[in-house]
């Protein structure tokens, strides 16, 4: 059957029955296949300890839950437990001797380390932290990209119990240079290059301008991609190589540090409606249980697998998905370091087959991309996969159904995974073996998480409606994140405020607030629309519109300006940016350069606006409220909407004619 008989096959079955059934061979060996996982989970909220159970505790916690005191939530208060020893330690008896990384270089450099070796290099780093003066407790900043020394790194800060924020590789000297302010950081640990579509990227220079921009005075630790420093790249000499350091460790071993289920094992920074980036914290315990547990259920991973999602440990996904609940269960993970096109479009596919990968993992973006590179790239790949993950934005049926078509060749289960940066791991998905696949909805919300709508005045909209409202989560779980670090009071203004009794003690009047617009409907899934708030899902990236419109407003000229998201077929949404000049500044591409120019340096390159369109003025209320949503719907060929609230109403109609002619 040819490749277009078997789209038009599917769709028509998309069309009439729209619910896939998992395939029974999956069904037969899942993890989970019993539906009284719910009930037990029901029991709040001791049926978290089913996620705890699978971690290996120094002490055993007093209590599940301490609820006393909300939103600021504590979870298995007592227990203690090092994360490094959960995810290495403990696999040696049984498999020191089975990969725990499959590493991949761009150009076809292999790295296989065994639990045996990722014991000894975890522990050699951790001892060489330890002797340039990392104590407990202090925050370590990593920017590194996708090599080993990231998972090494990160392992041996939670052994001595340093709490690690990585930062995406792909983030500026100006956005590290802000997280290590807002962390209080006295390290940073990175990398002096690596490889990016055939070339080699100094990435030593993002942390050089870093330095410059910082009010810290840090150690810089700076690892090599090859036995030596590349010979493109220069290495200050106020920095250390990782690579001197640890020929002084050689062999040493380091004990593990028992720490309280409540100690931080990580901040994960994330953009949200205000210019300044959020420090998620997230605790030991019970985020390491979440992980794990979320892992063992919805990815369905064992230990004989191979698993493999290609996200980058820089975000959420990587570091819940790649690092802490993989290596916990004691699974063999693939690591890629570069572009999934290069040397060319079958590149994913080539290394599923040469490490014959069960479980594979990634995002709607990345399938849009397979889809819009075509199946040639994909045939004639012999893989095959058990199961398939996305994660991170919404998936159109069409997009779902080639991938499960061409990508799983309908023998794989999908899971669609909602989840956040602050939840820690997974809210709402199926759990694979229990219910129908729907193509572009996430299915029923994870076991013990209790999901609902609410209206803009917090009321509830019924269950199964089908009616499109806020989504907020009722009862905690241990995956949420502590606080905003340093920043008790943002983390309730944000999260909690709006839809919660804040007066109250009782954790009954606590709604977590995601963000995000979803439908509960009449089957009882979950559908999830995307952000409500001023937040865009660039390929999979989340990005502020704050944080864009400031690094927009600094380049001299720009009198003001606003940013909004335009919806892309492959990436999902893209940044758009309108300007308003200073007083006689002619637009040009020059000024044009310098807008593109400082996003980048502010932020990333992953964040260049897709356009910038020069405007004589913005639609603003008469309160003078920048109408983002007017603009949007000009960005997006859409009515303009209700302008009659404008200063000037005029207004938009200017811009669109403006920007899209007449
Ligand atoms: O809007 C939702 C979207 O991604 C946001 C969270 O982004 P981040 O913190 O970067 O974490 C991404 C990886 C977990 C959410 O508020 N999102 C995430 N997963 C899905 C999704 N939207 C729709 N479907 C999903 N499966």
């Amino acid at each position: 059957m040819s490749d277009s008989d078997e789209d038009v096959q599917l769709e028509a079955r998309l069309r009439e029955q729209e619910y896939f059934r998992p395939p029974a061979r999956f069904v037969g060996q899942a993890n989970v296949s019993d539906p009284a996982v719910y009930d037990r989970f029901d029991e709040f909220p001791d049926g978290f300890e089913e996620y705890a159970v699978l971690l290996d505790w120094d002490d055993h916690w007093d209590a599940v839950l301490d609820a006393s005191n909300p939103p600021f939530f504590r979870w298995f208060t007592g227990g203690r437990l090092n994360a490094s020893y959960n995810c290495v330690d403990r696999h040696l008896a049984d498999r020191k001797n089975q990969a725990a990384l499959v590493w991949e270089g761009e150009h076809g450099d292999r790295r296989t380390l065994t639990y045996r070796d990722l014991y000894r290099e975890v522990n050699e780093f951790a001892a060489a932290l330890r002797s340039e003066g990392v104590d407990e407790d202090d925050v370590v900043t990593v920017h590194l990209p996708m090599v080993p020394a990231l998972p090494i790194t990160m392992l041996a800060c939670a052994r001595i119990g340093a709490p690690h924020s990585v930062v995406f590789g792909g983030f500026s000297a100006s956005a590290l240079a802000e997280r290590v302010d807002d962390a209080g950081s006295d390290f940073v640990v990175t990398i002096d290059g690596y490889y990016r579509r055939g070339e080699f990227l100094d990435h030593v220079q993002k942390a050089d301008a870093a330095m410059e921009e910082t009010d810290r005075d840090p150690e810089v630790l700076v690892w090599t991609r090859h036995d030596e420093v590349h010979e493109s790249v220069s290495i200050s000499d106020d920095y250390t190589l990782v690579s001197e350091v640890l020929a002084d460790h050689e062999r040493e071993r380091v004990e593990p540090v028992s720490r309280d289920a409540e100690d931080p094992l990580f901040l994960m920074y994330t953009s949200g409606t205000t210019g300044k980036p959020k420090g998620c914290q997230h605790r030991t315990g019970g985020y390491l249980a979440y992980a794990a547990g979320t892992s063992k259920y919805v990815l369905d991973i064992k230990p004989e697998d191979t698993y493999w999602c290609a996200a980058d440990i820089g975000w959420i996904t990587g570091h819940s998905y790649i690092v802490y609940g993989p290596l916990a269960l004691g699974t063999t993970s693939v690591m890629y370091e570069g572009a999934p096109d290069f040397p060319h479009k079958s590149r994913i596919w080539e290394l599923a087959e040469k490490y014959d990968v069960d479980i594979f993992h990634t995002s709607p973006t990345a399938v849009r991309q397979f889809m819009k590179w075509g199946p040639e790239h994909v045939e004639g790949y012999d893989f095959s996969f058990r199961h398939m993950t996305t994660v991170g934005e919404p998936i159109q049926p069409e997009a779902w159904l080639w991938y499960y078509t061409h990508i799983g060749r309908e023998k794989a289960v999908i899971v669609d995974t909602w989840w956040q940066t602050e939840t820690g791991g997974h809210l709402i998905t199926n759990l694979p073996a229990l219910a129908d696949m729907k193509p572009g909805s996430a299915g029923l919300p994870a076991p013990g998480i209790d999901p609902a709508i609410v209206d803009d005045r917090g009321e509830e909209i019924d269950p199964a409606s089908g009616r499109a409202g806020n989504l907020v989560i009722r009862k905690p779980w241990p995956g949420m994140l502590q606080t905003v670090y340093g920043d008790d009071d943002r983390f309730v203004s944000t999260y909690w405020e709006e839809f919660s009794d804040t007066g109250s003690d009782d954790w009954r009047d606590w709604n977590y607030k995601a963000g995000d617009g979803a439908v509960h409907e009449r089957d009882g899934y979950w559908r999830i629309l995307g952000r409500l708030d001023d937040v865009m899902n660039v390929a999979g990236h989340r990005l502020g519109t704050m944080e864009l419109e400031s690094a927009v407003a600094e380049v001299e000229d720009v009198a003001e300006a606003a940013v909004v998201a335009r919806d892309h077929p492959e990436k999902g949404e893209v940044p758009e940016v309108y300007v308003v000049l200073r007083e006689g500044v002619e637009a040009s591409d020059e000024v044009r350069g310098r807008i593109v120019e400082a996003v980048e340096d502010e932020i990333g390159k992953f964040a260049r606006p897709a356009n910038v369109a020069f405007v004589d003025d913005l639609p603003k209320t008469r309160s003078g409220k920048i109408m983002r949503r007017i603009l949007e719907n000009i960005s997006n060929d859409e009515d303009l909407g209700d302008t009659t609230t404008l200063r000037d109403p005029d207004v938009p109609e200017q811009i669109r004619r403006q920007v899209q002619g007449d």
